[in-house]
């Protein structure tokens, strides 16, 4: 870990230290904040536009971590860093805590290309994704929710963590992705998103 990536670290672990939202954070004022971000993040936090990730199911503990790299410029677009700019701590305490409380996203309507998705499938076995994003890929803690989420913006943030684009709280994700060709990224992304494919596992 890099000198930056400790302090970081540190600065992310005392902010959850205090992780109770704080009283009054989620009053009138602050639902009003919250449904801008879902103005854009979608309803119920499961995003309808390209390249906006879905929020809903993501764990408070990796919401947290990502506001706060956003908040300093470390990752992500101009308009979500806009968005985390000014945010207090006091705020991404209570945005990680209406994040993890969203319903995780419904799996796409298309039904999967039947190839790709058991490409997929051996890359995330192979590579032993789910060890870290749990075996359904529900994420925990600093680990991301993965099943569900827009496949354009998997593939989009595999291809940053795979160049050193995206920063991540910790090195894990660029080593994970080194020496993966990109036709293999989009594979990953084709079948996380639609996982599980409904076709085959009954609910
Ligand atoms: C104008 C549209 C817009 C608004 C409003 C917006 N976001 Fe975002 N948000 C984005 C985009 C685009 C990204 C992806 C950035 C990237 O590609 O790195 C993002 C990324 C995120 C992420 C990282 C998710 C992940 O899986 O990597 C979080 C958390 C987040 N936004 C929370 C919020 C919160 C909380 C608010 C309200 C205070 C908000 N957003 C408002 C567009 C928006
Ligand atoms: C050693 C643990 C670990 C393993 C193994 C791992 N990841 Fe991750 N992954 C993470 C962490 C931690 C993050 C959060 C990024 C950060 O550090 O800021 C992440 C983030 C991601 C994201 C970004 C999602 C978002 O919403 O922003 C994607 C996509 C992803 N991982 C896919 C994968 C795939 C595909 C594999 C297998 C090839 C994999 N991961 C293996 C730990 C892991």
């Amino acid at each position: 870990m890099t000198g930056g990536a400790r302090s970081a670290a540190a600065a992310v672990l005392a902010l959850t230290a205090a992780a109770s939202v704080p009283a009054g954070a989620q009053g009138e004022d602050f639902a009003a904040r919250f449904a801008a971000c879902l103005a854009c993040h979608g309803e119920n936090g499961r995003s309808t536009t390209a390249l906006v990730p879905s929020l809903g199911g993501q764990p408070a503990f990796f919401a947290m971590t990502q506001l706060f790299l956003l908040r300093d410029g470390r990752r992500g677009e101009p308009v979500m860093i806009e968005q985390a700019r000014s945010m207090t701590n006091d705020d991404l305490r209570a945005f990680s805590a209406a994040i993890a409380g969203l319903p995780p996203p419904e799996p796409p309507a298309q039904a999967p290309d039947a190839d790709r998705f058991e490409r997929g499938r051996a890359l995330a076995t192979r590579h032993r994704c789910g060890v870290c994003h749990n075996p359904d890929f529900s994420g925990r803690e600093q680990m991301p929710r993965l099943a569900n989420q827009r496949e354009d913006y998997l593939l989009k943030s595999m291809r940053e963590f795979a160049s050193g684009r995206r920063i991540g709280y910790g090195a894990a994700m660029t080593q994970e992705l080194a020496g993966l060709a990109d036709e293999a990224l989009a594979d990953l992304a084709h079948f996380l998103a639609h996982f599980p494919d409904r076709r085959r596992i009954p609910q």
